[in-house]
């Protein structure tokens, strides 16, 4: 079966020639397809959901690919051994359950050479987390499936460079590379936040009103930054 044009995406970013794992991998369409397309040697498919497993336990079964596509029952990393895998991918969560998953396992963590992460919400936040646990962000790439604007980032041991906080935001080789689709994304962003800013308005706590200077400021700063596009 094809895959997605958002997981053919992350399956770019994959180290070939190596192990991969894919953390909530729920039918576990990308490691049968690194397996099976020869990008990867083998795959671990992890999964904490029992009908998720299943539903990667028969796949992987109709693709005949029990001996080289792992999978296993278990809560994020913890289904793995240090070591065992060069790149580890978590994707279609949000960021604060990847990197609660990311927390909870360092000595995993430490020992992968490359993380792929597609979180559905709170990009920034992840982007935060790699440069706070010395990950570089080293590419990135951005999806239209659907109607919905997917970002992928890609990163390796190292001192993420420093840089304007907003990047977090826009993404760092988004905004170095011009990426074609970044004026879509920050115009995204902008109408999130304006959103938030207006619900924001109808609050008359003080938290609110902070919140909502501190979003309009960041609406700004999107807006100065879109024009140098
Ligand atoms: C929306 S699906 C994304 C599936 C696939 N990774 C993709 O991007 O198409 C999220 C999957 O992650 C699994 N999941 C959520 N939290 C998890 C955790 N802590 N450990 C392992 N799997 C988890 C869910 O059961 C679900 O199957």
């Amino acid at each position: 079966m094809p895959l997605s044009k958002r997981l053919s995406a992350i399956a770019q970013l994959v180290i070939p020639g190596a192990g991969v794992a894919d953390i909530g991998t729920d039918h576990a369409y990308l490691p049968i397809y690194l397996v099976e397309h020869g990008v990867v040697t083998h795959a671990i498919a992890g999964e904490v959901n029992q009908g998720p497993y299943l539903a990667a336990q028969e796949t992987i079964q109709r693709a005949s690919l029990q001996s080289s596509v792992s999978l296993r029952l278990g809560d994020g990393l913890t289904v793995l051994q240090p070591g065992e895998v060069e790149t580890i991918v978590i994707a279609g969560m949000g960021a604060t359950t990847m990197t609660d998953i990311l927390n909870a396992c360092p000595a995993v963590v430490q020992a992968a050479k490359r993380l792929v992460v597609q979180p559905m919400i709170g990009a920034a936040l992840m982007r935060q987390w790699l440069a706070k646990h010395q990950w570089a962000i080293c590419e990135e790439e951005l999806i239209v499936e659907d109607d919905i604007l997917y970002e992928i980032i890609a990163a390796e041991p190292g001192e993420m460079p420093a840089m304007n906080p907003l990047l977090y935001e826009i993404g760092p080789v988004l905004w170095r590379q011009k990426h074609p689709l970044l004026e879509y994304h920050m115009t995204q962003s902008i109408k999130q936040y304006k959103k938030i800013v207006e619900n924001l308005k109808l609050s008359k706590t003080t938290e609110a009103a902070e919140r909502c200077q501190r979003l309009v400021k960041k609406i700004e700063e999107l807006e100065a930054w879109r024009t140098c596009l």
